[in-house]
């Protein structure tokens, strides 16, 4: 059983990140920025509980992971609109989308990449709740650090020779460059079409201060590239078309008016870009 999995901090992330998409669904005022029907059962919180943990994370930690699903999903639709059927989760963690999206999947595959050990308490945490895993969602586990992406879709039937939509939640601060360089060096050589939507965490000259913080929590944070470093680990992943977004930007699209109080993320950057 799942309860018998020893997690670590940065797996315990995973369980936050579904508490504040949990919390604003319960919580957040309309129109919501994101709605995770299955957060709360499948982060194993009390209702209550989640919505405090929401509370106390703050009004720019909180939209952190819910503005972040936003755009992917947002952006995942629009490349299906012309014709990708592949997407590649790369530290899926608690992400739901292949169990909400169940009946919705169509032609579309959903290879969730996550640490082995998180993988398999998610696994038998969806099995406890009974919910139903669509045929169409593959689990590739892999560590970042120490096993190819290519490596771990391949066992999952992953087709290299189609464009597939990748995501990139909420894990690059806790990898080293190398392995963010490795990882974007196998999305770059995607098929032709292919887009990666990703977070990454600019601290800027707050960076001590957001390291120094993240260890209290026991988690180590070892990447904080600014916007330029970013477009550059792209560009020469491969990339060509590179955006970025800024926090201007997300204010402007996802938080005007809001009665909830929620901001864009301080830190939280996200870039996009297509092979
Ligand atoms: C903050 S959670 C984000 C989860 C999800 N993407 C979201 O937005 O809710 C970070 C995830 O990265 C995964 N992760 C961190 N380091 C990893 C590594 N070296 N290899 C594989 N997964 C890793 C963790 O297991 C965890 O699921």
């Amino acid at each position: 059983m799942s309860e018998q999995i020893e997690l670590t901090s940065v797996h315990n992330t995973a369980i936050q990140s579904a508490a504040i998409r949990a919390g604003h669904t319960l919580t957040g005022s309309e129109p919501k920025i994101f709605e995770d029907s299955l957060a709360l059962a499948i982060s194993g919180m009390a209702e209550q509980d989640a919505i405090a943990f929401c509370k106390n994370m703050g009004p720019s930690n909180a939209s952190t992971c819910v503005v972040r699903s936003r755009v992917t999903e947002d952006r995942l639709a629009a490349a299906r609109e012309r014709g990708v059927e592949q997407y590649v989760i790369l530290g899926a963690g608690l992400d739901t989308f292949a169990l909400r999206m169940a009946d919705r999947l169509g032609s579309l595959t959903v290879y969730e990449i996550d640490d082995p050990v998180f993988q398999q308490w998610k696994r038998e945490r969806i099995e406890s709740l009974g919910l139903k895993s669509p045929p169409q969602l593959r689990y590739a586990p892999c560590d970042f650090e120490t096993m190819s992406i290519a490596e771990a879709l391949a066992p999952a039937g992953f087709d290299a020779d189609r464009p597939v939509f990748i995501s990139w939640l909420g894990v690059t601060q806790y990898l080293t460059l190398d392995a963010i360089r490795e990882t974007l060096k196998w999305a770059g050589k995607c098929a032709p079409g292919s887009e990666i939507v990703l977070t990454y965490t600019d601290g800027g000259d707050q960076s001590e201060t957001l390291i120094a913080h993240a260890a209290t929590r026991g988690v180590k944070l070892y990447s904080h590239p600014s916007a330029q470093e970013m477009t550059d680990l792209l560009r020469e992943a491969g990339f060509t078309k590179i955006e970025q977004q800024t926090r201007e930007q997300a204010s402007e699209r996802y938080f005007k008016d809001r009665a909830d109080g929620l901001v864009a993320p301080e830190f939280q950057r996200m870039a996009m870009a297509i092979v």
